[in-house]
């Protein structure tokens, strides 16, 4: 798609038009207020001030196509979500189970410890692969929680886990080069193969076996074009966590082909049932292994924007380069907080785990009695996909219907992959008194339908 590209051409033949046409002192404006004019625009060319049509004539912009591929990405995503804010910004009562952003504040001791670090002067550049104290942070994290020692040439920071997931496929991947993805994904994925211009070629989950990642599906869409195959553990919309098992068995599978397995574990903090195994905790061999994780959703830290990845040391300094390149490191006070956040969580996020559990249960505990609606019990993260097609309608349908007679925005299905379009996922993000309100009239609308 190029939304871009047409309005550049439509606006030079406009603009040449104006200037070969028209008489010199329309094109002037000479003696008139070009201001003014500019405001009254723009039927014509000639309406344009000389400096600016001159400037703009001669200049016939150009851009790089991964902005057209960026421009092209699917819209319709964000609509329900955006409506949701256009209608609370008009004053509309709308409960917003639209996001993925913690309604937690971020804990107050690692908001005074970036304080503190701020006042003491924490506030200059920093390496680009990351301060030592977090990088050793995250390190001794993966030394715990596997049975690999991890050690600091093996952790690399980054501004968030998609800033990490980025970099590091850009290291991994060639234009062109194949990724193979299980699909419901989460929805910040496709902009990030788009802007790599990465081919991918997703396998479908099963909701009728709980969205669990069938491995032998996922053999038979690899090709030999296949660079990566990129798995997300427990998974956003899903909430499926991928047995240690698997994990094991696809870690050797690729390496033996030279593939990559990289694995986003950013819900890797928030899981009910069944335990989190990490793609080093499982493998058995690291060479060909990448994680991601960052404090977004574990620590309530999204807005403080940082991730990282785990890879082995010659893929770490390469991505060293890369945020060299493109970076230039993150900030001092932040990578000091997150380190301090990492070695003194254990309340905290259990508190958070605790929180999201009970929410979990309670909105499951409400929406299985409305018969239209069939949700699935996720075993971790912090979101409920709910299978809506007993309403008669689609999970796109259903949400846009919902947000106009009832206020509660949701996600549709579709814009995780096409094997959930019939769904729609709710979010946890909200306190429990909220939730109930959602909760009541979802099931309004439903009934109401019926
Ligand atoms: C599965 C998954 N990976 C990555 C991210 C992005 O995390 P960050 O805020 O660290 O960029 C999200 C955010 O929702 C996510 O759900």
């Amino acid at each position: 798609m190029t939304t871009s590209a047409p309005r550049n051409t439509a606006s030079r033949v406009h603009l040449s038009q104006g200037f070969m046409g028209d008489s010199l002192s329309a094109n002037l404006g000479v003696g008139k207020d070009n201001t003014t004019q500019g405001a009254r625009r723009p039927r014509s060319g000639a309406i344009i001030g000389l400096s600016t049509r001159r400037f703009l004539s001669m200049f016939s912009p150009r851009y790089a196509r991964i902005t057209d591929r960026l421009a092209a990405e699917d819209s319709d995503v964000w609509e329900v979500h955006e409506r949701a804010l256009a209608l609370q910004r008009d004053g509309v009562d709308v409960i917003l189970l639209s996001v993925g952003d913690p309604d937690f504040r971020t804990p107050e001791p690692i908001v005074d410890n970036a304080v503190s670090h701020l006042r003491v002067g924490r506030t200059h550049y920093s390496p680009s692969l990351g301060e030592i104290k977090l990088r050793r942070a995250v390190a001794d994290l993966e030394t715990q929680t596997s049975p690999h020692p991890c050690s600091t040439d093996e952790v690399s920071i980054f501004p968030g886990a998609t800033a990490a997931i980025h970099a590091a496929l850009t290291c991994l991947m060639e234009p062109g080069d194949e990724i193979v993805i299980p699909e419901p994904m989460y929805v910040g994925y496709t902009p990030i193969m788009q802007a790599l211009d990465a081919r991918v070629r997703s396998v479908p989950l099963d909701a009728s076996r709980g969205f669990q990642l069938d491995i032998e599906a996922l053999k038979a869409t690899v090709s030999e074009a296949t660079r990566v195959v990129f798995i997300n553990t427990p998974g956003n919309p899903t909430g499926s966590i991928i047995p240690r098992g698997d994990i094991r068995e696809l870690a050797d599978w690729c390496l033996r082909r030279n593939i990559w397995l990289v694995c986003d574990e950013v819900y890797s903090m928030f899981c009910y049932e069944g335990k989190h195994f990490s793609a080093r905790a499982s493998a058995d061999v690291l060479d060909n292994i990448v994680m991601i994780d960052g404090l977004s959703k574990s620590h309530a830290m999204s807005g403080w924007r940082i991730g990282w990845v785990v890879a082995p040391p010659e893929l770490t300094q390469r991505l060293g380069f890369y945020a060299g390149a493109t970076l230039f490191g993150s900030p001092q006070f932040i990578q000091d907080a997150s380190a301090f956040a990492l070695e003194n969580d254990q309340e905290y996020v259990q508190r958070m785990r605790d929180e999201y559990r009970l929410r979990r249960d309670f909105v499951l505990h409400r929406l299985r009695k409305v018969e239209t609606l069939t949700c699935s019990r996720p075993h971790a993260g912090m979101f409920i996909m709910c299978d809506v097609s007993g309403t008669g309608m689609d999970g796109r349908q259903f949400a846009h219907r919902l947000l106009e007679e009832q206020g509660v925005s949701v996600i549709p299905g579709e814009a995780f992959g096409p094997s959930t379009r019939d769904y729609v996922r709710l979010g946890l993000a909200q306190n429990r008194a909220v939730l109930k309100r959602a909760c009541k009239r979802i099931r309004d609308f439903c009934e109401d339908l019926g």
